[in-house]
């Protein structure tokens, strides 16, 4: 059982794996498990089911997705490459499978400045965070990224009056912020960080911490850090709903084989979307 820490604490806790993107794609290929529960939206059951295809792969909830997953279409991508056959396309790994067979490299956020730092191209398209994007265009300067508008509708709407809200609550505290957060508002970061990287400086700081991500990793870290605080930053806005789907209740009937969905994925298109995949584990793994 492998889950993503913007579950319910609860959900995290019982699963074997947790942790952000990258670490459960790295999950998909390190146990020879038959049967695997995603606990997370498709886009990360679809990439265990890519890489393992052996393995059987669940979601308890079939309709979780990601609001970024379908922003742009494999025929936009396609056409582009047609156009611009130098420009190497790099896919945030919250895309559909059928949107990354059309890429030459997926990232997730906490691989993503590694592994555009490596790449032999200096030409990128960076699909489809442009908020992420823009992070890895100011740490990596000496490559010409392209952006076009997509982005997490769930980070993205925070704003930089959100920000001067917390910290005026808990002047004391330092923030921490994820990419996907728009660029005015990162700027205003003790520290700029995917899931994994959070969680690192969370426990490790001496200092309370608002949480600039997704509820679940401030609910988990209050949960197992009692001693320090961790304030979450704008609690209304910072809900993704899709990730919320599953329940303990949804995971425990898919158990029993009454619920959730089997991740089915026709061969040409899981061989498709395995390459960018397998470049992303070799660059950033
Ligand atoms: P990470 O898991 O890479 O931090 O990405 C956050 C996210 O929004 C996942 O959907
Ligand atoms: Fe997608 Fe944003 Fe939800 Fe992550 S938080 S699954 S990027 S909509």
């Amino acid at each position: 059982m492998l889950a993503h820490t913007y579950m319910n604490p609860a959900i995290v806790d019982i699963a074997d794996v947790s942790g952000d993107s990258f670490a459960l794609s790295k999950a998909a290929t390190k146990y020879d498990n038959e049967k695997v529960i995603m606990c997370g939206v498709r886009f990360m059951a679809e990439t265990v089911k890519i890489l393992s295809p052996e393995k059987r792969v669940y979601m308890p909830v079939g309709s979780a997705t990601c609001a970024m997953a379908e922003q742009f279409s494999p025929e936009k991508v396609k056409e582009f490459k047609e156009q611009n056959p130098d420009v190497c396309v790099c896919a945030y790994i919250n895309t559909t499978a059928a949107l990354k067979a059309q890429c030459d490299v997926c990232v997730t956020s906490s691989t993503a400045v590694k592994i555009v730092k490596a790449l032999e191209a200096k030409d990128i398209l960076f699909i489809p965070d442009c908020n992420l994007g823009t992070f890895v265009k100011e740490q990596v300067p000496e490559k010409n990224i392209i952006l076009w508008k997509g982005g997490c509708p769930v980070h993205g709407s925070i704003t930089v009056d959100d920000v001067l809200t917390a910290k005026s609550a808990h002047p004391h505290a330092k923030i921490a912020i994820h990419p996907e957060c728009p660029p005015e508002v990162c700027k205003m970061a003790d520290y700029i960080g995917a899931t994994s990287g959070i969680l690192d400086y969370c426990k490790q700081s001496d200092d309370d911490v608002i949480i600039a991500t997704e509820k679940g990793v401030c609910d988990w870290l209050n949960l197992h850090y009692p001693q320090k605080d961790f304030y979450q930053l704008a609690p209304e806005k910072f809900i993704c709903r899709d990730m919320k789907l599953t329940t303990l209740e949804s995971i425990y009937k898919t158990l029993l084989g009454e619920a959730g969905e089997e991740i089915i994925l026709d061969e040409e298109l899981r061989i498709a979307a395995k390459r960018p995949i397998d470049a992303m584990l070799a660059y950033g793994g």
